[in-house]
């Protein structure tokens, strides 16, 4: 009997680039997704995880991916070829994501991985399936200075060919304060977690912090985990997940997304990983009425966010 070679992440999304377009969004309670996302709703709010099961939460562009490379290496004592082994999506399968066939959703990864297995997700609070906290599964937010945050994601939307067109950056800034982006509003996506996080034994972790000192976030991690490792291992992990190195490695840098999905000539999914640049974008009138209008939506809560370290 001939066995059949399973196909490559690469190869799947490389067959389905030509059905990839700018998918359109639709509301899933009020939370505007991709529509393969919105259309598979019933089978991802069904997900049932293990209760060893990680799940790593994060509006996108936050620092996920970062996020998950500390994990896996953190798990796997700092074995950098152990962590080689597929890139990110595969390794850390993204739950909510349905996309043309072949491409794998995460579903079908997660499927034909034992337990425990690290689920990426950008779902809000409310949208996680209630298995992961009937289960008490750990779970890990990260969350990012909105200025920022919203540079980083103008440029994924403008070399993400799946991704709605982000159109110029003064309208993105709108589009970003009415929560009209893909996976919703970042300011109810942080309160969310941020207001659950004692609640549901989240570690609520800050893409500044993780710039400002990678090796207390990642010790921190560990300990949340209850992993131990030792202090040589954490160290060589801090290195091998600096934005240089990672920015290097194909198994972390999402080269397995071909050109034709993620357009490269127009910006590195690894872009700056700065804390700040969006000083380099906003106008000094762009950043006052964002300003004024964060105030407001932000005004029942206190999270610690720094838009400069
Ligand atoms: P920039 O576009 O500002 O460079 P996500 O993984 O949630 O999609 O987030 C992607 C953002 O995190 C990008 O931000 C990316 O460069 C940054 N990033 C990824 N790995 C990083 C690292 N090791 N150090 C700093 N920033 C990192």
């Amino acid at each position: 009997m001939s066995e059949e070679k399973e196909m490559t992440f690469y190869e799947a999304i490389h067959k389905a680039s030509s059905s990839i377009t700018r998918f359109p969004l639709i509301p899933v309670r009020g939370v505007p997704l991709m529509n393969y996302i919105a259309n598979n709703w019933d089978s991802i709010w069904a997900f049932r995880p293990d209760p060893s099961d990680l799940l790593i939460a994060a509006y996108p562009k936050a620092g996920t991916t970062w996020t998950q490379e500390i994990v896996d290496l953190l798990l796997h004592n700092g074995d950098a070829e152990a962590c080689k082994r597929a890139p990110t999506p595969v390794r850390s399968p993204f739950l909510e994501l349905f996309c043309p066939p072949p491409i794998p959703s995460g579903l079908d990864l997660l499927e034909k991985m034992d337990p425990p297995r690290v689920i990426k997700t950008h779902l809000p609070f409310q949208l996680v399936p209630p298995g992961f906290w009937e289960n008490k599964c750990k779970s890990i937010y990260v969350a990012r200075n909105a200025k920022d945050n919203l540079v980083s994601y103008y440029y994924f939307d403008l070399m993400n060919q799946s991704q709605p067109e982000p159109g110029p950056f003064g309208g993105y800034i709108h589009k970003f304060m009415q929560g009209e982006l893909s996976w919703g509003s970042w300011y109810d996506h942080v309160k969310g977690y941020w207001l659950e996080r004692e609640k549901r034994n989240i570690l609520y972790l800050f893409y500044e912090d993780m710039k400002e000192n990678p090796r207390r976030e990642v010790e921190r991690i560990m300990k949340y985990l209850d992993l131990s490792v030792s202090d040589e291992v954490v160290s060589q992990i801090v290195e091998l997940t600096s934005f240089k190195n990672m920015k290097e490695n194909p198994m972390a840098n999402y080269s397995c997304v071909p050109s034709l999905v993620f357009d490269k000539s127009i910006s590195p999914f690894m872009r700056k990983g700065e804390v700040g640049d969006w000083k380099n974008h906003f106008t000094a009138e762009q950043s006052k009425l964002f300003d004024e209008d964060y105030e407001k939506q932000m005004k029942d809560v206190d999270i610690p966010f720094r838009t400069l370290i």
